[in-house]
């Protein structure tokens, strides 16, 4: 007998085959007159699949009618046309097999809904529940996307270390990478000599893949990278991650302006397709999680963004009538609180901010002409705010050394970095997007920590 899956059988021209579907139980039902209903998930969609189990069945009393939320099933059957709503096909069992039971008494998802809050204590269940397997599918979704933007662009998909000994961003929140003796030193405080470590220098988990992508794209021009970065930065707010997925493009003979239209671009793409592949898990979050999700994908696929300098953006938020808790103030890096009020009031859709003051941004910005800006571009958006942040990179070798010296950088710590620059040195650009801002975003999901599948933040690494 062919295995299919519930959403294969969900279609009407499933209607008459003989199938094998296996899943999970999510409920019960029990009729009057002698057949039980059973709703069978398998994770392909959001909707359950209609069992129908009549009571000839062998092991009906011994074994059906104990089937509870959770339980592990088999059903060979015919698959027929529905009258019930909101369904078009079903399944008239012949037999059921139970691969593994679940407990009522102990079982956590019961048919009771839990807190998003709660529901992360369990991470190992949650893929279990609607939310949690619809985030799912949207992410896949959208890392499909991703790959299929670049790679249909002719770009080159590299991979960049994890492992790393240079701090791309310059801020310091790297996580170290050691097999020194922790307990040892820990009780001997004696001085530390990396010659005893396993790199011979410090190690650090990478913030950040673009310093390595710089070197593809110097050799192979159109490249980006796509994996987990780390920040040991202790922000316990609903946008930040200690672990976080990002891809990375990076573009060789480009300037700022051609980065900003391959980032528009980007999340064009991800938001149209998510719109035309994951419309049933889309109308979920759009019914259950934020009415509006719906409406401001299909407009921000359709509709340009806004791009607005940096001082141009000081302006609007010093004669905005609105008290802020930090007053906007140029040469201070923007607050969530002046990037929701540009994002959300003043413009209502997408913004790329560009030219932002270089004292804000680290050492590898293209320094402009007025000495002061450098060519940065971070793209915000309602509710989430920051999910882009790029730049035209500083080619020019001289002006490299400079701010590297001015933002307290050893420039001999990145001699390879600099050799980009003094052997055929090409002006280039890139930008990161994080995934999780815009799976957050994309399913208007308001805690960062539920769009991955497990979180890790200050305090949480549990599973
Ligand atoms: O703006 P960021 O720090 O830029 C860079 O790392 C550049 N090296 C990227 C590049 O030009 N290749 O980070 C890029 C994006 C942010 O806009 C945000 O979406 C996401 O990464 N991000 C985080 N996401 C979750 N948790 C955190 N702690 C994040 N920090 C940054
Ligand atoms: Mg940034």
């Amino acid at each position: 007998m062919e295995r299919i899956s519930v959403a294969e059988a969900r279609r009407a021209e499933a209607v008459g085959r003989q199938a094998e579907l296996n899943g999970w139980v999510r409920t019960r039902r029990d009729s009057k007159s002698g057949f039980s209903f059973v709703e069978l998930n398998d994770g392909t969609t959001l909707a359950n699949l209609q069992i129908i189990c009549d009571a000839e069945l062998a092991n009906y009393d011994s074994e059906i009618r104990r089937l509870s939320p959770g339980c592990s099933i088999r059903v060979r059957g015919t698959i027929k046309e529905s009258g019930g709503k909101g369904q078009s096909t079903e399944v008239q069992a012949e037999d059921v097999h139970v691969y593994g039971w679940a407990d009522p008494e102990q079982y956590p998802l019961q048919k009771k809904r839990h807190s998003f809050e709660k529901l992360r204590e369990w991470a190992h269940l949650r893929p279990r529940s609607n939310t949690f397997g619809a985030i799912a599918r949207v992410r896949n979704s959208i890392c499909r996307s991703i790959h299929d933007y670049f790679l249909e662009q002719d770009f080159l998909y590299v991979h960049t270390p994890i492992i790393t000994a240079s701090d791309c961003e310059g801020a310091g929140e790297m996580f170290k990478v050691t097999t020194l003796d922790l307990e040892m030193l820990a009780k001997k405080s004696t001085e530390l000599d990396y010659k005893f470590d396993f790199f011979d220098r410090p190690a650090y988990l990478t913030v950040s893949g673009q310093l390595e992508a710089e070197i593809f794209a110097t050799a192979l021009g159109k490249v980006y990278t796509f994996g987990p970065t780390f920040r040991a930065e202790n922000s316990n707010t609903s946008r930040h991650l200690a672990e976080f997925w990002m891809v990375e493009p990076e573009v060789a003979f480009a300037e700022l302006p051609e980065d900003m239209d391959l980032a528009e671009g980007l999340i064009k793409r991800i938001f149209a397709d998510v719109l035309n592949r994951c419309g049933e898990d889309m109308q979920f979050f759009n019914d259950r999680i934020d009415d509006t999700v719906l409406a401001t994908l299909t407009s921000i696929a359709e509709s340009d963004f806004e791009r607005l300098s940096y001082t141009e953006a000081i302006a609007l938020l010093e004669k905005a009538d609105r008290k802020f808790e930090y007053p906007p103030q140029w040469g201070v890096d923007l607050q969530a609180e002046h990037e929701r009020y540009l994002t959300e009031e003043a413009i209502g859709r997408p913004v790329i901010l560009f030219d932002y003051p270089s004292t804000i941004k680290p050492f590898y910005m293209y320094v402009n002409d007025d000495e002061k800006t450098v060519r940065a571009m971070d793209v915000l958006v309602p509710k989430v705010g920051e999910i882009i942040g790029g730049s035209q990179r500083e080619h020019r070798l001289d002006v490299l050394e400079r701010r590297m010296r001015e933002q307290n950088l050893d420039p001999d710590d990145y001699w390879w970095y600099l050799d980009l620059r003094r052997y055929g040195t090409v002006p280039h650009a890139g930008f990161g997007l994080g995934l999780e801002r815009i799976v957050q975003f994309t399913t208007g999901m308001g805690n960062i920590r539920d769009v991955i599948p497990f979180p890790r933040t200050p305090g949480n690494a549990e599973f």
